[in-house]
């Protein structure tokens, strides 16, 4: 009870600090909600199961502003008060448990175009990669270009399955192309052949790092897209519409096509997910 008074009071100086502009009264509602982010949920029906907007969340408030994705903290500054973006790993962590797939979604978006391509610069200079080798590559289509994709994808599917075969695809591609855009993911195989050269003793990982660095792009932008309001799944249509799209697109012969990550506004619910049982998977030593 007393938690849902903090939130609310929290709520409220928050809305007459920006209804005022007042820094002060932003300040004091910004530690409180962080005192109160379980409240602060329950007091907001509408983000029921689904994670609160960052800059409710977030240690601080001016981090929804579109800067915040543009500055790196410098190396002088990259002590324990400049890591700590957040208070802890909630939001985070909340973050992770909303991630779901969802296949119902309209050609809309949540937010606007110029977020979407921060999340998409944040997730590909941030992600981390072996080496730092920085072998992941997107190419993001949008709006009319996102149906076109998927009308070239149907067309080559068309191409090479049986009729049969592709009137069961047809469903499904008809989905994605329902949506409102589609992240290409690649991998730069010449610079992972330089990392591979570079780090001889290596040579035979490069590889699968590079297919796992690529894995942890789709994910991070999956989850942040998802903490925007967004609907996304993934899928693989690759390798039979490599070659096409990188006449469409122009995309060098040495990028080598991985998934794609596709979105919009979600229209219905992911479907039921079990889990194994925790110790089933996980060890512990202590
Ligand atoms: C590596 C990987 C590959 C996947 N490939 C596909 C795919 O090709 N098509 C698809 O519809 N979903 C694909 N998915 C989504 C999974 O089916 C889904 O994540 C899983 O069932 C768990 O459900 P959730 O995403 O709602 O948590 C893939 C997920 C991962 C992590």
């Amino acid at each position: 009870m007393r938690r849902e008074s903090t939130a609310f009071t929290a709520l409220l100086l928050l809305f007459l600090a920006i209804a005022f502009q007042i820094p002060a009264v932003k300040e004091m509602a910004t530690r409180l909600l962080r005192q109160s982010t379980h409240s602060v949920r329950g007091l907001l029906p509408h983000y029921k199961g689904r994670v609160l907007p960052a800059f409710l969340i977030s240690s601080n408030i001016n981090s929804q502003s579109s800067s915040h994705f543009h500055t790196s903290p410098k190396p002088q500054d990259s002590s324990s008060a400049s890591k700590s973006i957040m208070a802890n790993a909630k939001p985070f962590l909340a973050a992770v448990e909303n991630r779901r797939t969802f296949y119902q979604m309209t050609n809309e978006s949540t937010i606007p175009d110029a977020r979407i391509k921060e999340l998409v610069a944040h997730t590909i200079k941030h992600t981390p990669s072996s080496f730092n080798s920085q072998t992941t590559r997107a190419v993001v289509v949008l709006k009319e270009k996102h149906q076109q994709l998927w009308d070239i994808i149907m067309e080559v599917y068309k191409a090479m399955l049986s009729a049969e075969a592709f009137e069961h695809a047809k469903g499904r591609m008809t989905g994605f192309k329902s949506g409102y855009g589609t992240v290409l993911w690649y991998e730069d195989t010449s610079r992972v052949r330089e990392f591979q050269e570079k780090f001889k003793s290596y040579e035979d990982k490069f590889p699968q790092w590079s297919d796992q660095t690529n894995g942890m792009h789709q994910y991070v932008l999956w989850t942040a897209l998802e903490a925007e309001g967004m609907g996304v799944n993934l899928q693989h249509y690759n390798p039979l519409i490599d070659a096409r799209l990188q006449t469409e697109y122009g995309v060098p012969e040495t990028w080598n096509l991985k998934s794609q990550l596709v979105f919009g506004k979600p229209t219905g619910q992911p479907g039921e997910k079990t889990f194994q049982p925790i110790e089933e998977r996980v060890k512990y030593f202590e």
